[in-house]
């Protein structure tokens, strides 16, 4: 019987599991549940005897890869793939998969109420300001990307993107000017929403002569990776410019700095929490189970992310 391993340090939603289980068991499968492990060590002992494992944010690298002796695919339920080594996962054979845009709108909501909460004086009592009618940067245009421009438009906010991949008209389609340069993005936008994935060109590629751009009241959105942002930048920039604020989905390495010196110019989620619904634990997971089944029945190989 094939043994299907979901190994999520930040367990899905019950009613995911449920329905993950039911695909898994329907195709013959027998399903295996890792859940809040606390060593990584417990994961590579998990994987060694199973044929599918679904992950999150889990660190799937070489030791667990080498590890999983009969692993034929693994699935990051999820957009981004950065946490698995894919090398590692192409040497053996093992085909890694994501599943791109079930968790969409789920980042994208976290986005926006993340704007609205800062823009709110993070609802202390004190005056605020509106988004209505502000200036939004989407930097990337992908799934996120697209969702949180349909809830900005509905919020009344100016709204333009960089994409070099993305054609224009599919920007313009949508209500959304798109610019030439990611320079052009900084300059205009108040807000500036990060939608870019973590890879050696995008790491720490936002730093202080791009944010330095951004006109006076800005707001940096990080729903993405901490690791794309210049964390060194980031701190100079809130030095120099008392009217930038950072909102990010996972705490920055440099936390400490942030809460002895910029109370309330920023919000950190502690542990990242974009796709933590159980809609989006949903859409991934089972996406991710079917994907799972298409591939050991049929060899369906859409979403494979490694050569
Ligand atoms: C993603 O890449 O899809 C998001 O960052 C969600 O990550 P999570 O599944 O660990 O919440």
């Amino acid at each position: 019987m094939k043994k299907v391993l979901v190994a999520t340090d930040k367990p899905f939603a019950k009613v995911a599991v449920d329905g993950i289980r039911q695909i898994v068991e329907k195709a013959g499968y027998e399903l295996i549940l890792l859940e809040k492990y606390t060593e990584q060590s417990d994961f590579v002992k998990a994987i060694e005897n199973v044929d599918a494992v679904i992950i999150r944010s889990d660190i799937a690298d070489r030791a667990v890869i080498e590890a999983g002796k009969n692993l034929k695919i693994i699935v990051r339920a999820g957009a981004g793939y950065d946490n698995i080594d894919l090398a590692a996962a192409s040497e053996r054979k093992v085909v890694a998969m994501n599943t791109p845009g079930q968790n969409s709108n789920a980042v994208a909501e976290l986005a926006l109420g993340m704007m609205v909460y800062m823009a709110r004086s993070c609802f202390n009592g004190s005056s605020g300001t509106e988004l209505r009618g502000k200036t939004l940067g989407i930097h990337a245009y992908g799934n996120v990307g697209k969702y949180v421009a349909a809830i900005a438009r509905g919020f009344g906010m100016e709204i333009y993107a960089f994409d070099p991949f993305v054609p224009a008209i599919t920007m313009e389609k949508d209500g959304v000017t798109p610019v030439a340069t990611v320079e052009e993005l900084y300059s205009k936008c108040q807000y500036i929403s990060l939608h870019i994935p973590a890879n050696s060109q995008t790491k720490k590629s936002i730093g202080f002569d791009l944010l330095s751009k951004m006109p006076k009241g800005a707001t940096l959105v990080n729903t993405a990776r901490k690791e794309v942002i210049d964390e060194d930048g980031l701190l100079k920039i809130f030095g120099e410019r008392p009217d930038f604020k950072y909102l990010s989905d996972i705490e920055p390495d440099c936390k400490a700095e942030f809460s002895e010196n910029y109370t309330g110019r920023y919000f950190f989620t502690p542990k990242k929490m974009g796709a933590q619904t159980s809609e989006a634990n949903v859409n991934a997971g089972l996406a991710a189970a079917r994907q799972i089944v298409d591939f050991l029945e049929n060899g369906v190989t859409t979403y494979q992310v490694n050569k």
